[in-house]
C-alpha cells in the first residue's frame, strides 16, 4: 500500500486519481458473447414482446434463484408498481424509509400512501416490532426492502403479515444471491422484484424482474406487463407496457454467465477494505452475516461525527476531490423528501443511518491498488479533520447536496 504521506486534494494537492473513480461502474461481462447475442437477435429480427431471449433470461434467473416463475420488466420500478397491483394493493403500504425513493414511488404512483417504518438499528432492515404498530385498518401491504443486498427479517414479517391479513412483498433490488438463513432471496412474501439496472450485480442496461412461486400471481403480472393482456391477446386487465427489451436480455444473460466472477471479486473487495479501513476510528464499515451468500455489491462505511467536524458529507467532498465518487446511498430518509415529508415522521435510527453511509467503489473494474488508496485518503482525511472541515466549509456553497440517486 501506498503510505507516503501527502497533501490531500482539499488541502491544496493534486487529486491522487486522474479520472473518476466511481460507485456503479457496469458490469458487462464477456463483450464477444454479448455482441454475438446482438447480432442473433438482429438476424432474427424479433426486438421485443417476449422473445426468445426474455424467455431464456427469465428462465436462467428463476434457476439462479430456486423460484418457479420470473416475469422480467423493463425496470423493478414498473415491477414493484405491477407486484402491489397485482396483489390488490389499496390504502396503506408499509415501506421503510432508508431506502432508494423507488420503492415509495412505485406505491404513490399507484396512488397509495407509503406509511414510513424505521428500520432495526443492528441489520438497518425494516423493524418488524415497528411494522406491528403501524398497521392500521386501512394497511393492505408491508414492502420490505433487503437493503445492500442484507435480508429483511423475513419470517417475522410473514408471520406479521399472516396475521393481519395484508400482503407482504419485497424489493430485492439490491440482493440478487443473497441469502437469509440459507434460503435464496427471491422466494420470500407472495413476491420479490428484482433490479437489473447499470449499476447492479447483474444488469440488463435497465430492467427488473418480478419473481415468485405463486402460478396464478405469475399469470396476471404476465399479463399486466403487456397491457394486460392474456396469450390470446385478449385484453383481460388493466395493463402496462412493462416489457424488458431483447438487446436489454441480452446483456442480462451475459452478465448473469460474469456473476459467479462478480460476486468472487466483490467479495475480495470487500475484504481488502475491512484490512485497509481497519483501526480508523471513524469509520465502520458494514459487515454480512456470516454463513449467508452474498453479493457485496455495496461496500458500505458509516461515518460517526468528531469533535474535530469529520462527518460523512466532509468525507463525501474530500473523496470527491480526489476523483472517488462515493455515494451517500442513501440518504436522506425517503421519508423527507418533498413529496412525502410530514411532520409527524419520527425515524430516529433511519436519520442516524441515512446520516453517516457512504457507498464505496467496487466492482471488478475496482483494483486493490485502487482500494488501497481510497482507504488511504479516507485514512488521511480523517486523521486531518480540523484542516479538512475548516476547508470545506468555506467552500460549502459549491457543494452538490445528496440524491441518494441511482
Ligand atoms: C432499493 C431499490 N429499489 C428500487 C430501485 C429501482 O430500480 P430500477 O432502477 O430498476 O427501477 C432501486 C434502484 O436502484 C433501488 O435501489
Amino acid at each position: 500500500m501506498n503510505q507516503i504521506p501527502r497533501d490531500l486534494a482539499v488541502l491544496g494537492g493534486a487529486p491522487w486519481f486522474d479520472r473518476p473513480v466511481a460507485v456503479g461502474r457496469p458490469i458487462t461481462g464477456d463483450r464477444q458473447r454479448f455482441m454475438g447475442r446482438v447480432h442473433e437477435i438482429l438476424d432474427r429480427g424479433q426486438l421485443s414482446n417476449n422473445g426468445p431471449v426474455v424467455q431464456e433470461f427469465e428462465q436462467r434467473v428463476a434457476e439462479a434463484l430456486g423460484v418457479r416463475h420470473c416475469i422480467s420488466t423493463c425496470n423493478a420500478t414498473t415491477g414493484l408498481q405491477l407486484a402491489l397491483h397485482a396483489v390488490g394493493a389499496t390504502g396503506e403500504v408499509i415501506v421503510p424509509s432508508l431506502t432508494f425513493v423507488a420503492t415509495a414511488h412505485a406505491a404513490s404512483w399507484l396512488g397509495l400512501r407509503p406509511v414510513f417504518c424505521d428500520v432495526d438499528p443492528v441489520t438497518r432492515t425494516i423493524d418488524p416490532d415497528l411494522v406491528e404498530a403501524l398497521i392500521t385498518p386501512r394497511t393492505t401491504a408491508i414492502l420490505g426492502v433487503h437493503l445492500w443486498g442484507r435480508p429483511c427479517a423475513v419470517d417475522r414479517l410473514a408471520k406479521i403479515a399472516h396475521n393481519h391479513g395484508v400482503a407482504l412483498l419485497f424489493d430485492a433490488a439490491h440482493a440478487f444471491g443473497c441469502t437469509a438463513d440459507g434460503r435464496a432471496v427471491g422466494g420470500f412474501g407472495q413476491a420479490e422484484v428484482f433490479s437489473f439496472h447499470a449499476t447492479k450485480v447483474v444488469n440488463s442496461f435497465e430492467g427488473g424482474a418480478v419473481v415468485t412461486n405463486d402460478e396464478e400471481f405469475a399469470r396476471t403480472v404476465r399479463s399486466m406487463r403487456n397491457f394486460g393482456m392474456d396469450e390470446e391477446r385478449q385484453v383481460r386487465s388493466l395493463g402496462l407496457n412493462a416489457k424488458m427489451s431483447e438487446v436489454g436480455a441480452a446483456m442480462g444473460l451475459t452478465s448473469l454467465e460474469a456473476f459467479p466472477r462478480t460476486i468472487e471479486v466483490n467479495m475480495r473487495n470487500f475484504l481488502a477494505y475491512q484490512e485497509e479501513l481497519s483501526g480508523i476510528p471513524q469509520i465502520t464499515l458494514l459487515d454480512f452475516q456470516p454463513g449467508e451468500s452474498h453479493n457485496y455489491g455495496y461496500v458500505v462505511i458509516e461515518v460517526t461525527p468528531d469533535e474535530d467536524g469529520i462527518t460523512r458529507d466532509v468525507l463525501f467532498q474530500a473523496l470527491r476531490a480526489e476523483n472517488v465518487i462515493s455515494q451517500r446511498y442513501f440518504s436522506p430518509g425517503v421519508h423527507t423528501m418533498p413529496p412525502y415529508a410530514a411532520p409527524a415522521h419520527r425515524l430516529p435510527i433511519t436519520d442516524r443511518v441515512a446520516s453517516r453511509v457512504l457507498a464505496l467503489p467496487t466492482g471488478p473494474d475496482t483494483t486493490r491498488q485502487e482500494i488501497n488508496a481510497i482507504s488511504m485518503l479516507i485514512r488521511l482525511a480523517c486523521g486531518n479533520g480540523r484542516a479538512v472541515s475548516r476547508r470545506l466549509q468555506h467552500a460549502r456553497s459549491t457543494l452538490p447536496s445528496p440524491t441518494g440517486a441511482q
